[in-house]
């Protein structure tokens, strides 16, 4: 490890990562006589990717391109490490950031190890420990756990994990969940300047409440995205007082269920993802958000609005355990009916308000770059 500037390598390639890591990335340039940082995108999203690149001002050094329509796990993979090998070869970091669980953060961190570069895994030791649900996620990140050599836990449940999988203490940090350093910020610029939804243009938010609806987990891909889409239909056809806006996930095994069954439906507004700043201004506006998202059960928390997830499980148990989540499955029944409660029953949306949002306080990013600032200088960290 070199006393004067460690290279740190930061590699995503999905939506989620992108924005979990603007943050580091940004935080670690503040810090150009400590750090030399480069950012290689796999681009294991395309579209997704590019607005957040923008909107975050995100420089890229490498590019793996390797987006295929309808990809699947293996060749996506084997793409991957290869493409990685020849940025390591290339590059030479003293140290590589990944976040999450992903494909793009299980192979980027198995390819450092195999170049014995210490690994920094981001929002580490969330489990549900399931090893089917989330698929491939759950196994994916006990690998990364098993590859890193930095543990940035966002919670002391996560840190907890991780104890119990044999990962030394000393290696372990809580920090919060960077997600919430990109939403609060991004928050506070779309309050101040409202940005546009063509799509949406004409809607009165005031006059019927917003529901937003995401998904896009393999698990639920068939009987359970069928359900999903079964309870928002019962719901679009029994409440005039609500408008449902869902931006539907590029994966075509989503689209081939979600825009057959709900396409065309009076107040069910399909529309294509949006950009950050317009997903944050969306769920600003929302009264509820119904999504098997990782990310929107932390960002809705802090809006103090319910956030009801449509999983059988969660490996963000603080959520739930705190009140400000809840998970109501893939049953169209249930969901109907957990929907129908929150915007019948006043007092009990309200209790969603007094919550504590236990996923972070903005400053997650500062916590993770001060500890990499004080690795610097140490030589065991491929110990
Ligand atoms: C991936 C991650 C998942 C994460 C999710 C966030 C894996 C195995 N899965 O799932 O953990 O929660 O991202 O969204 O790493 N596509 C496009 N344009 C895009 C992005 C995707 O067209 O910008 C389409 C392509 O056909 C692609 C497919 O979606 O092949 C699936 O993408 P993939 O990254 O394999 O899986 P996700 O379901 O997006
Ligand atoms: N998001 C977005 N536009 C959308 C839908 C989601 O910017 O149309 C954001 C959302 O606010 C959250 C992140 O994407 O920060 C979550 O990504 P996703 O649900 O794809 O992945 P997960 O968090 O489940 O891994």
């Amino acid at each position: 490890m070199p006393a004067e500037r460690l290279h740190v390598l930061v590699v995503f390639g999905t939506r989620p990562e992108a924005i979990k890591l603007a943050p580091v990335i940004r935080e670690l340039r503040r810090f150009r006589s400590r750090f030399r940082t480069s950012v290689c995108i796999t681009s294991q999203h395309r579209h997704l990717l590019e607005p957040i690149l923008r909107w975050f001002q995100i420089p890229v050094h490498d590019d793996l391109d390797v987006m295929r329509p309808n990809q699947e796990l293996c060749g996506l993979s084997a793409l991957v490490m290869e493409r990685f090998h020849e940025v390591l070869v290339r590059r030479r970091p003293d140290v590589v950031l990944v976040q999450g669980d992903t494909t793009t953060a299980m192979v980027t961190a198995l390819a450092a190890f195999y170049h014995r570069v210490p690994v920094g895994h981001v929002e580490a030791g969330l489990r549900t420990l399931d090893r089917y649900s989330p698929f491939p996620e759950e196994i994916n990140r006990r690998l990364v756990s098993h590859l890193a050599t930095l543990h940035f836990a966002p919670t002391n449940w996560s840190r907890h994990n991780l104890l119990k999988e044999g990962i030394p203490r000393r290696r372990i940090l809580v920090t919060g969940n960077t997600v919430m350093d990109a939403f609060l910020e991004t928050r506070d610029r779309v309050v101040c300047r409202p940005p546009a939804i063509p799509e949406l243009r004409g809607l009165d938010f005031r006059a019927r409440k917003l529901i937003v609806v995401t998904a896009h987990r393999r698990e639920n891909f068939g009987p359970g995205l069928t359900g999903i889409c079964r309870g928002i239909h019962h719901m679009a056809l029994e409440r005039e007082d609500i408008e449902i806006v869902f931006p539907v996930h590029p994966n075509p095994n989503v689209r081939a269920i979600v825009q057959p069954t709900l396409g065309g439906l009076e107040r069910v507004h399909l529309i294509e993802p949006l950009d950050y700043p317009r997903f944050v201004w969306l769920l600003n506006s929302a009264y509820l958000a119904l999504s098997d998202s990782g990310g929107i059960q932390e960002e809705m928390p802090s809006l103090g609005k319910p956030a009801l997830v449509m999983r059988e499980n969660t490996e963000r148990p603080e959520g739930v355990k705190a009140g400000v989540c809840k998970l109501v499955g893939t049953s169209a029944e249930k969901i109907f009916r957990t929907v129908t409660h929150l915007l019948d029953d006043r007092r009990a949306y309200e209790k969603f308000a007094r919550r504590r949002n236990p996923f972070g306080d903005g400053k997650a990013a500062q916590r993770i770059v001060a500890a990499l600032r004080n690795l610097a200088s140490e030589t065991s960290l491929t110990r």
